[in-house]
C-alpha cells in the first residue's frame, strides 16, 4: 500500500493581509509550507508529497523544497483558483500503485507527525474517509441577512475539522470528479465533498496545534507554539 499526501498551498491569504502567498509566510524562519511538507515526509505512513503551488510560484516553490532536504519524494504541481481545484490537479498528478491520499493544508504547519499517521492508519484499517476534529469551543450562532440571531445550535452536535484527512484514492477521486462535475467543488473540504456521495467519514481525535493559520493573530500563537516545541527538544 502506497501513500501519498497532497498539500494544497495554492492560495493567496487575504485574511492574513497583504503580503507572500500564506503558504510562503514564514514561522521560525521557514516557510510554512515546509514546516507542512516536513511533517508529513517525517511521518512514517507517507511514501510521497505533491504540493499544489500557486502557478507563477512552482519553479521557485520546487526550489525551496529541494533546499531543505525533506526525505520523502516531493513533486510539485501548479495549483487551481479554488482549494477543489488544486486538490483536483494534484490528485490528477499522482502514479498508479499510490492506494490512500491525504490532503493536508499547507496552512497548518504544526500538525504533529503523529497525527498524519494516525489518519493514515485509520484507513489503512478500512475507513474509505478520515477526518481529524476537536470540539468547538466558542459558541456558533446563525444568524440571518440583518444579522439578528436565529436559533441557537446547539455545540455538543458540532466539532471543527482539521487535515490531514485521509481518503481511499478512490473515494476522492470520485468525489473530486462529481464536485467538478456539478459545479460544487468549492463548497467544503474533501470529507464533505466524500461525505456527499454517501460515503461514510470517520472522525479520529485532532489536534491543537493542527490549527489553521488564517489570520494575523495566527501566526502569532503559531510563533509562540513552535516555541514550546523548540524548548521541549522537538524538531
Ligand atoms: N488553497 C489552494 N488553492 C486555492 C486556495 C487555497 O491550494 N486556490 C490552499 C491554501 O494555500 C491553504 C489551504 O488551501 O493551504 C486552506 O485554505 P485557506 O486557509 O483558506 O488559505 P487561503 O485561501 O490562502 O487563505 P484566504 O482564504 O484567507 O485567502
Ligand atoms: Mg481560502
Amino acid at each position: 500500500v502506497s501513500v501519498a499526501a497532497i498539500v494544497p498551498a495554492a492560495g493567496r491569504g487575504e485574511r492574513l493581509g497583504p503580503g507572500a502567498p500564506k503558504a510562503l509566510r514564514l514561522l521560525g524562519g521557514a516557510p510554512l509550507l515546509v514546516h507542512a511538507v516536513r511533517a508529513l515526509s517525517r511521518a512514517r505512513s507517507v511514501d510521497m508529497v505533491v504540493v499544489a503551488a500557486p502557478p507563477v510560484e512552482v519553479a521557485s516553490v520546487r526550489a525551496l523544497l529541494a533546499d531543505h532536504e525533506l526525505g520523502a519524494e516531493v513533486e510539485v504541481v501548479a495549483g487551481g483558483r479554488t482549494r477543489s481545484d488544486s486538490v483536483r490537479r494534484a490528485l490528477a498528478s499522482l502514479p498508479p500503485g499510490v492506494d490512500i491520499v491525504l490532503v493536508h493544508d499547507a496552512a497548518r504547519p504544526l500538525a504533529p507527525e503523529e497525527l498524519v499517521d494516525s489518519v493514515a492508519r485509520a484507513v489503512r484499517d478500512g475507513a474509505d474517509a478520515v477526518v481529524p476534529v476537536m470540539a468547538v469551543t466558542d459558541a456558533i450562532i446563525r444568524v440571518d441577512d440583518g444579522g439578528r440571531v436565529l436559533d441557537p445550535l446547539d455545540r455538543s452536535g458540532l466539532r471543527v475539522a482539521q487535515t490531514p484527512q485521509g481518503f481511499r484514492r478512490a473515494a476522492l477521486e470520485e468525489a473530486h470528479r462529481v464536485a467538478a462535475a456539478n459545479g460544487s467543488g468549492s463548497l467544503g473540504d474533501d470529507a464533505a465533498l466524500v461525505s456527499r456521495l454517501g460515503i461514510g467519514v470517520l472522525t479520529v481525535p485532532g489536534s491543537e496545534e493542527a490549527f489553521l493559520v488564517t489570520r494575523p493573530i495566527d501566526l502569532v500563537l503559531a510563533e509562540a507554539a513552535l516555541a514550546r516545541r523548540r524548548a521541549r527538544g522537538v524538531r
